[in-house]
């Protein structure tokens, strides 16, 4: 297959394909998210986990990770010394979910965190089985949103939250340039250099230009069954957090 026609692949969400770019890119994927990011996002996935209020879920808050890809998000949960709970991280690319569970030993957190292969748009898990459901740039890779939503609604506790943080597409309102301008012209050279990998990191700026806005989205978990969503942009509107809540019973 041509580097365009894998592209093209992605670009239409062919689950496979998906899979097997994340693959090719597992080892480097950390380095390359905090050199491309410009270290940003540890900071979005700090914010992330200080907006979810896990303190106010008890103890034994249960979190699920959708898309977990490295475990970067977990990992940050479980650097607060308050956090107590259990979690559990999902993806289905096996690459990246080996360097997951590599970290999660050197942490010594091995017992504290589940790393399972399995898609989020059809997992096992019973209703209203998490407290928090959060999905770090993984959302914009779903074959079917609507689909993914549903699922992780059904999964999430009533009084449970759901917290994304996505790269959407630019709209009119806010500055862009500059982002649009890294995401276009930057990321795309340094990610084919570092990464040794042509095409994979045109996708992150594709993939964002084909998908919805970050207003769309408020809509989908309105459809889905969420109530009072909040949402927050980041730098220059590059990537925005939203939460969403499940009513409670
Ligand atoms: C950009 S990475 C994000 C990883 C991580 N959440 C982070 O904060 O860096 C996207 C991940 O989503 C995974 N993914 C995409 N669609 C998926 C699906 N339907 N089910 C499970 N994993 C999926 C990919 O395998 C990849 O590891």
């Amino acid at each position: 297959m041509t580097k365009d026609e894998f592209l093209n692949k992605a670009l239409e969400r062919d689950e496979e394909t998906i899979s097997a770019m994340f693959s090719r890119s597992a080892d480097r994927y950390d380095f390359l998210n905090h050199l491309l990011s410009l270290n940003l996002d540890r900071g979005w996935r700090r914010a992330l986990v200080n907006r979810s209020g896990y303190q106010n879920y008890g103890d034994d808050v249960r979190v699920l990770d959708l898309c977990t890809g490295t475990g970067d998000v977990l990992f940050e949960f479980f650097n607060r010394e308050d956090f107590s709970g259990s979690a559990v991280g999902v993806d289905f690319t096996a690459g990246m979910l080996e360097i997951a569970e590599m970290k999660s030993v050197k942490r010594r957190l091995a017992d504290k965190i589940r790393f399972i292969e399995g898609n989020a748009l059809d997992l096992q898990f019973e209703d209203e089985s998490f407290d928090l459901i959060t999905n770090v740039f993984g959302l914009r890779s779903f074959s079917d949103v609507e689909k993914g939503l549903k699922e992780t609604f059904r999964m999430l506790k009533p009084g449970g939250k759901y917290l994304s943080l996505e790269f959407f597409k630019a709209d009119k309102r806010g500055l862009r340039f500059f982002s649009d301008w890294y995401i276009k012209a930057i990321i795309p050279i340094v990610g084919k250099i570092v990464s040794g990998q042509p095409g994979v990191y045109d996708y992150l700026s594709e993939s964002r230009n084909n998908f919805m806005s970050a207003y769309e989205f408020d809509s989908k978990l309105l459809e889905a069954g969420f109530i009072n969503i909040q949402r927050d942009f980041f730098i220059s509107r590059i990537a925005a957090l939203h939460i969403a809540h499940k009513q409670r019973g």
